[in-house]
């Protein structure tokens, strides 16, 4: 099996990566990326080769139909900064080369899993619905609105290619470090606590996230893999879970005693509460959530103080 990750860098990608290398340890990993927000350190360990170049390149792609060929591709590379406001360069990056990767894939006749968002679904009240409405209040989550759109019409005329799009609702978990000012609640949360900071919360810390560990969403890019199917799906617990309770979780596994300072929220717009339906998940793909909120955070801190 050649398998193709954009985005390997990344946090997700390059858990895929390392994931795929344990579970077929004959396949022919390659991982693409431009090191915009993914880092060298987290394909320590990774034996595959790293190609680097930029998805919204059509050149790239030229080149790789010429001289690769690939059976998956897993699709993580993005913009994933979702403050960032640039709309021109978000629908380039994300939606617009969504395109060449698809033609690519019909040229190899590949396999798609790649990443969507729960961004698609900006503040409608939750359970959110794949088959429901979306109605993204940012540019990133309308670009990946768009590839959903792309991948439904895609597959409205190559059937006999299977694209799987995941909306990931908020994912947490080793390799995220590196991601700064946008990795999880979690992870922030853990920094500020283990440095003897009081937590800051935008007030009063009751937004609410359907939080999915690492290892729940490597579970579902490998059942994916195996199944023969097409579609868009939540990749979620199915439970919220609000941010003063990350920080209650968290003190208590780490034995800290800490007070919140609440602060006033400075985005124009900010989800207040998602909640993922993952019946779809489950019914197609067998997909089910092994980890609690409880149960990652504790898996999570072992492996970050390991
Ligand atoms: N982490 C989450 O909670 C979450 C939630 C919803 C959706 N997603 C989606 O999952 C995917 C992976 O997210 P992540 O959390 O691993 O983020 P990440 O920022 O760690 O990974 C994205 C990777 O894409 C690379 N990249 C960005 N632009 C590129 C370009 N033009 N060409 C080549 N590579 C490029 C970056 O360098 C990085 O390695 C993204 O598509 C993201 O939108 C993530």
């Amino acid at each position: 099996m050649r398998v193709l990750i954009t985005g390997g860098a990344g946090f997700i990608g390059s858990n895929i990566a390392k994931e795929i290398e344990r579970t077929y340890p004959r396949a022919k990993v390659y991982v693409l990326d431009n090191f915009s927000s993914g880092h060298f350190k987290n394909l320590l360990g990774f034996k595959g080769e790293v190609i680097t170049g930029d998805i919204k390149d059509p050149q790239l792609w030229d080149y790789l139909k010429k001289e690769y060929e690939f059976d998956v591709i897993f699709h993580k590379a993005a913009i994933t900064d979702t403050t960032i406001t640039d709309q021109r360069l978000m629908m380039e990056t994300n939606a617009d080369s969504f395109r060449y990767i698809l033609k690519s894939a019909l040229f190899w006749k590949a396999k798609v899993i790649y990443a969507s968002s729960a961004g698609v679904y900006g503040n409608l009240p939750p359970p959110m619905r794949e088959e429901g409405p979306a109605e993204p209040e940012n540019i990133y989550g309308f670009s990946k609105l768009i590839m959903d759109k792309i991948a439904s019409n895609f597959l409205e005329e190559h059937k006999e290619i299977k694209v799987i799009g995941f909306r990931y609702f908020n994912v947490y978990g080793e390799g995220e470090a590196y991601k700064g000012k946008t990795a999880s609640m979690i992870y922030q949360i853990y920094t500020q606590l283990i440095s003897g900071k009081k937590p800051r919360l935008f007030k009063w810390g009751e937004q609410r996230r359907d939080f999915v560990y690492i290892k729940d969403v490597l579970k579902a890019n490998m059942l994916a893999l195996e199944k023969d199917v097409s579609g868009i799906f939540n990749i979620a617990t199915g439970e919220s879970r609000s941010f003063n309770e990350i920080v209650e979780v968290l003190s208590k596994e780490l034995n800290i005693k800490t007070e919140v300072e609440y602060f006033d929220c400075p985005y124009e717009f900010y989800q207040k509460h998602t909640q993922a339906d993952i019946s779809k998940a489950r019914e197609l793909l067998g997909y089910e959530p092994e980890f609690s909120l409880e149960e990652g955070i504790k898996d999570y801190i072992r492996a970050l103080s390991s």
